[in-house]
């Protein structure tokens, strides 16, 4: 086998004064000193504590006068981690959005017992931006790591997606009891949210009447016949006909819960809806759409997350 090229890391791994060399797999070498990987790691402390034969007899690789010790870590995880075990005035922690990187990282925490780097980690897969695009990798790293607080919070954050993902690389990371486990809650949230769109008292109750919500309906009064009327009387909150666009929105909206039962669903829908009435050239449905559908996409997104806040994941930790 071809030996790989050797090379040296980049700053602060590169200090002519270190005491230590790490070779990461790919032939990367780090120059490190062993008193911040000794205060990180019980594993390093005692590793860096063996009596080292000084009468030439030991096979221990040395360069420079300093021991080499191979890793089996890529250069980018031995990096990581490094990064976090040395003190932040020399080397800052990194940012860990990369979900790939975070679960060789916590392979590498867990390995060389960095349980505050199996800390900060974790603290990773709590990033907002790694759960709003990715929350199914985060879930199965979580859960995969026995990290309760995390595993929960990407399972909610989850249920923006479809009940059904497509394939994902880390679903190996968990066994087919966690699947189903994400599953069953996934549809009892659906279930869950589902009561919202059959009784409209909390919208009732938050408008108060029906003429705090003028922009939901015709004003004969004022001649205003702008839009249709709505004829799906599933969703006559007054039991009046609204605007034909508000019903149309409500049964996408019931749809789309179904699959998807979350606050950002209700949004995301409301954002299209008020594009389209703009773009219908109706003068006042597209002047008022988007204040009276922000607050009631506001209204029913925190409903429904109300609704999903007590259903469990019903899973040991
Ligand atoms: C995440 O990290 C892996 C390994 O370093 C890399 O191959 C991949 O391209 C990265 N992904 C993104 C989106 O940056």
């Amino acid at each position: 086998m071809e030996l790989p090229t050797q090379t040296c890391a980049s700053a602060p791994f590169d200090h002519a004064k270190a005491d230590v060399i790490l070779r990461s797999a790919d032939g990367v070498e780090f120059r490190v000193f062993m008193l911040f990987l000794s205060l990180a790691s019980p594993f390093f402390e005692t590793l860096f504590g063996l009596p080292q034969a000084s009468d030439g007899t030991s096979d221990q690789e040395m360069k420079d006068g300093i021991a080499v010790i191979a890793v089996s870590e890529d250069s980018k995880t031995l990096d990581l981690f490094l990064r976090f075990c040395y003190p932040s005035t020399l080397a800052e922690d990194p940012c860990l959005d990369n979900l790939t990187e975070v679960l060789s990282v916590l392979a590498a925490a867990r390995k060389y017992s960095l349980d505050l780097i199996e800390r900060k980690v974790c603290q990773a897969l709590a990033n907002p931006k790694v759960l709003e695009t990715e929350p199914l990798r985060s879930f199965a790293i979580a859960r995969n790591a026995r990290l309760k607080h995390e595993t929960i919070t990407a399972a909610r954050h989850n249920l923006r997606q479809p009940l059904i993902p497509v394939l994902f690389a880390e679903i190996n990371l968990i066994t087919a009891s966690d699947f189903l486990a994400l599953l069953t809650y996934h549809k009892k949230c659906a279930i869950a949210v589902k009561a919202l769109m059959k009784d409209f008292t909390w919208m009732t109750n938050h408008y108060g009447n029906i003429d705090s919500c003028i922009w939901l309906f015709n004003r004969p009064r004022y001649n205003q016949y702008c839009c249709g009327q709505g004829t799906d009387t599933r969703f006559w909150p007054w039991n009046t006909a609204p605007l034909a666009w508000w019903t149309t929105y409500m049964q996408e909206v019931y749809e789309l819960l179904q699959d998807s039962p979350s606050g950002d669903t209700v949004r995301t829908a409301a954002d299209r809806t008020i594009q389209k009435v703009r773009s219908a050239s109706c003068g006042a449905c597209s002047g008022r759409v988007k204040e009276g559908m922000t607050e009631f996409s506001n209204l029913l997104a925190l409903k429904v997350e109300e609704a999903v806040a007590p259903i469990e994941l019903e899973m040991d930790f």
